[in-house]
């Protein structure tokens, strides 16, 4: 209600480059899904209660003539409750702005995975082009002169200056939903000072982890001349100041009617064509190489060793919802997934077991539900991640307090779950270890950890996430409004 109260009358407009909803025509007539990101998964719901404007790259939406939409839509689709609107972007624009300078540079720059980054001058002027775009969007689609902003990741690092410099009067919070690195990684980036500079257009720019706050603010300070006050945590630049500040992004608690435990724990071994009592250990994640797929499956493999008793009554279940595949890295990382879950399978499986059942298909957020609620163990392994809300999505899922995380030292999500098993992913015997003591946790154990975990995921919950950054933003905003009027 204190955010009702600060937010009372104010316009929201959300910019991101993944929709929220994917139409596509199919023979039956339009079907609505939801994509695989976790940018969605948490500003979705946020959305859906503050209502407004979200403007996304019209992607997965088939062509736009084909599909017949309005650059407007207003969703959800059962209960419409803001407004969706679509930017459609040539090939051109979509293969050097998001596949080229956004997936194949600023990816691989701000994660450590060992992907060196690529930068090509042709992709960065569809960058600045197409966040010019989106920028233009926003003030046509603002019918105020000082909306609150929301601009979402990496594809936009230049949109808040170019909103900033149609409407100064404009609250813009930046969320940057990605690891930042340190100033010696991104200054491999031929144009960190323009994204830098872009960056500070915002009035608020946030971080999953204080410890991205201080590479950014370290950043900074290495490649612009600017004021920063550590204290309080804000860089002024050209006048402008912008507040920087962690925000560990969360997920909405379930609601709803869920089918039973029992249910999901039957139906989903009946649907793999396993036993009744064959343990499931679990990995869902977009097939990218960040997310330590190999280093889960060389893991199990190396369980399998130790523990032959394992080898016919045990298996991973990966599910990859297949992401950028037109980029050669990740057809690269595609066919070696595939390859090793076939080795893997060769050496220990046989007619009818498999101790890798790998499905490579996108999972509709329902069906993911019912394998979290079917696995004895779920395992988050990324290399480098921002957040990973997977692992949360796994303990909210769980309330029958059963079942063990197995999560990556190396997310912002090992900052906050500390009763999961933590481990090194890069470390294939701690990884193997950590698996075989999830399966043989005992039950005590299980509910203890599970308890505590579940506590702090239903209280920092994405509506903190957003109510924290928003209530901030407001208070900024009360300030500017008031100095203002005095000057
Ligand atoms: O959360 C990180 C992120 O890269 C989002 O920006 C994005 O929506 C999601 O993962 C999925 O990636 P993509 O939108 O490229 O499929």
């Amino acid at each position: 209600s204190l955010l009702h109260d600060e937010l009372a009358g104010d316009e929201i407009i959300v910019v991101s480059n993944r929709e929220p909803y994917i139409h596509h025509r199919t023979a039956e007539g339009v079907e609505v899904r939801r994509p695989a990101s976790g940018l969605v998964t948490a500003v979705e719901p946020v959305m859906r209660a503050c209502s407004g404007t979200w403007i996304a790259h019209g992607a997965g939406s088939a062509d736009r003539e084909t599909v017949d939409l309005n650059d407007r839509v207003a969703v959800p689709p059962k209960r419409p409750s803001y407004t969706l609107r679509r930017v459609w972007l040539s090939k051109e624009e979509e293969q050097g702005y998001y596949y080229g300078f956004a997936n194949e540079g600023l990816w691989p720059l701000c994660h450590i995975a060992h992907v060196r980054p690529v930068f090509r001058t042709a992709d960065w002027e569809y960058y600045v082009t197409v966040n010019q775009r989106f920028a233009d969007a926003v003030i046509a689609e603002a019918h105020t002169d000082d909306p609150i902003v929301l601009v979402q990741d990496y594809h936009f690092a230049l949109v808040p200056r170019m909103v900033r410099e149609k409407l100064p009067r404009a609250t813009i919070i930046m969320f940057w939903h990605i690891p930042w690195p340190n100033p010696e990684s991104f200054g491999i980036c031929p144009w960190r000072e323009e994204i830098l500079e872009g960056l500070l257009g915002s009035t608020l720019l946030g971080f999953h982890t204080p410890f991205h706050c201080k590479n950014f603010i370290e950043t900074v300070d290495r490649y612009l001349e600017t004021r920063i006050e550590h204290e309080a945590s804000t860089i002024t630049y050209g006048g402008d100041v912008t507040q920087v500040e962690p925000y560990p992004i969360s997920i909405a608690w379930p609601e709803g009617d869920l089918p039973s435990i029992a249910e999901c724990y039957r139906s989903v071994r009946h649907e793999l064509g396993v036993g009744e009592k064959h343990l499931l250990a679990l990995g869902v994640d977009r097939l990218d190489y960040t997310k330590g797929i190999l280093e889960r499956f060389q893991a199990v493999e190396r369980m399998l060793e130790m523990h032959p008793a394992l080898i016919g009554r045990f298996s991973l279940v990966q599910i990859a919802a297949p992401s950028r595949s037109s980029l050669d890295e990740y057809q690269n990382f595609e066919s070696r997934v595939r390859m090793l879950a076939q080795r893997i399978n060769k050496r220990f499986g046989s007619e009818n077991y498999e101790p890798i059942l790998l499905k490579i298909q996108h999972y509709e957020s329902d069906q993911v539900v019912r394998y979290y609620r079917a696995a004895e163990v779920c395992v988050v392994t990324s290399l480098h991640d921002g957040m990973n809300l997977v692992a949360k999505e796994y303990i909210a899922a769980r309330e029958d307090e059963r079942g063990v995380l197995v999560l990556s030292q190396f997310t912002g999500a090992a900052r906050e779950l500390h009763e999961a098993l933590i481990i090194n992913p890069y470390h294939i015997e701690q990884g193997a270890d950590a698996l075989y003591r999830a399966l043989t946790m005992p039950e005590l154990e299980q509910r203890d950890r599970m308890r505590a975990m579940r506590s702090l995921v239903r209280d920092f919950n994405v509506y903190r996430w957003a109510g924290r950054m928003l209530l901030d933003a407001a208070r900024l905003r009360r300030r500017e409004q008031i100095r203002a009027r005095i000057h």
